[in-house]
């Protein structure tokens, strides 16, 4: 069956439009709604046994571990260590017998990332995998198959398939942390009620499509862009600055808000757009100081918050992009669309080939 753009000028828009449909239908996979129950499928080993958990990826499906490591630690106390897969095998990690890897692929063929499974299998580790190509190798090696239902995805920057791997990650964080005794049946049911909202939330952000493709003209002359965040907000920032790399070739650097002080900040003047990714909550005075910091050098700032934090700091802003305020658990989920939404435009007025960018590859077999 030929997959079809529709009504779309690329798969990239397709793919980001599909988000609050797919997400859904991933979550539906894991989270029993009525019950208020996470539940991933059964494993061949005790989840509650599991006391550390490494994490390998590469790409974008590297950032959503990144974001997963945030959740595991937070509500599952579970410490995790995280490599990209080249760098993996050539550390030579210490990893305990009987411990769990989890690799992360959209598609399931990445040779870094399979080389790194089966190395860590010759380790002694279980190995679960959150992949979005059922009949991949990935898929097949695997002693706990956790699958995103994200459908084909065509465009070689990864979007719909990232927020799947979110969701599947949310949910392993609840499961695990329920198996480690670390959430009661009512903590559960609200964090399950907070992801149910996550498809309806994400369509609020894609409302924002025509505002965001009016905003591309402030990116577009660029040379340099910098993403800003805190918490898992960070690889969102990585993972903004990415899609704007890939598909726009506009130089992007994604960096922790706090962090920028030690070298970043170095660059700022009136020509480098600072994204901020800012949901309102226990973090956002933080950055929103650093945000200031940006300001006070003349940096001009896109502040994409909820309208709680744009209240309070989206004056004197070059622009703003208001989300629906979410819980924190949801919040990268609906933050990934304005950057990828952003890229996305910031692409077409420069004429770029947003499905098939120069250079890369949508599944890259070769070490
Ligand atoms: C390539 C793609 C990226 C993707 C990365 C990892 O570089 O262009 O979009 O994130 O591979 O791919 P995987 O299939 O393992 O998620």
């Amino acid at each position: 069956e030929t997959i079809s753009k529709g009504n779309h000028a690329h798969f990239m828009r397709k793919e980001i439009f599909e988000q609050p449909l797919v997400v859904a239908q991933t979550l539906q996979s894991y989270v029993r709604a009525f019950e208020g129950e996470v539940a991933i499928p059964a494993a061949d080993f005790d989840l509650s046994k599991v006391d550390r958990v490494t994490m390998v990826a590469c790409g974008t499906s590297f950032y959503a571990g990144m974001v997963g490591k945030y959740w595991i630690e937070r509500f599952a106390r579970v410490p995790v260590d995280i490599d990209v897969a080249s760098e993996f095998r050539y550390r030579d990690p210490v990893l305990e017998e009987g411990g769990l890897a989890l690799f992360i692929s959209q598609s399931g063929e990445t040779a870094d990332t399979l080389a790194a499974l089966r190395h860590a299998r010759e380790q002694g580790q279980k190995i679960a995998v959150v992949v979005n190509v059922p009949t991949s190798s990935m898929a097949r090696e695997a002693d706990l198959l956790l699958p995103t239902r994200a459908g084909p995805e065509i465009g070689v920057a990864s979007t719909k398939a990232f927020t799947c791997q979110l969701a599947v990650l949310a949910a392993l964080a609840v499961n695990l942390a329920r198996a480690r005794g670390r959430l009661t049946a009512e903590q559960e049911r609200e964090i399950v009620a907070h992801l149910a909202e996550a498809p309806e939330a994400m369509a609020k952000a894609i409302d924002h499509d025509e505002q965001i493709k009016a905003m591309a003209p402030l990116v577009a002359p660029a040379r340099d862009v910098l993403y800003l965040g805190r918490g898992p907000d960070y690889p969102m920032a990585l993972e903004g600055a990415l899609k704007l790399k890939e598909i726009s070739y506009i130089h992007a650097e994604g960096y922790a808000a706090g962090e920028m002080k030690h070298g970043p900040i170095a660059l700022i003047d009136d020509n480098v757009p600072v994204i901020v990714i800012a949901p309102s909550g226990p973090l956002f005075d933080k950055t929103v100081s650093n945000m200031q910091e940006v300001r006070a050098r003349g940096g001009k700032i896109i502040l994409i918050s909820d309208a709680d934090g744009l209240a309070q700091a989206g004056e004197g802003c070059l622009a703003t992009i208001e989300m629906p305020a979410v819980h924190e658990l949801i919040a990268p989920l609906v933050y990934a669309v304005p950057v990828q939404l952003l890229a996305y435009h910031v692409a077409v007025l420069k004429g770029t080939d947003v499905d098939q960018p120069r250079n890369l590859a949508k599944s890259v077999t070769v070490e």
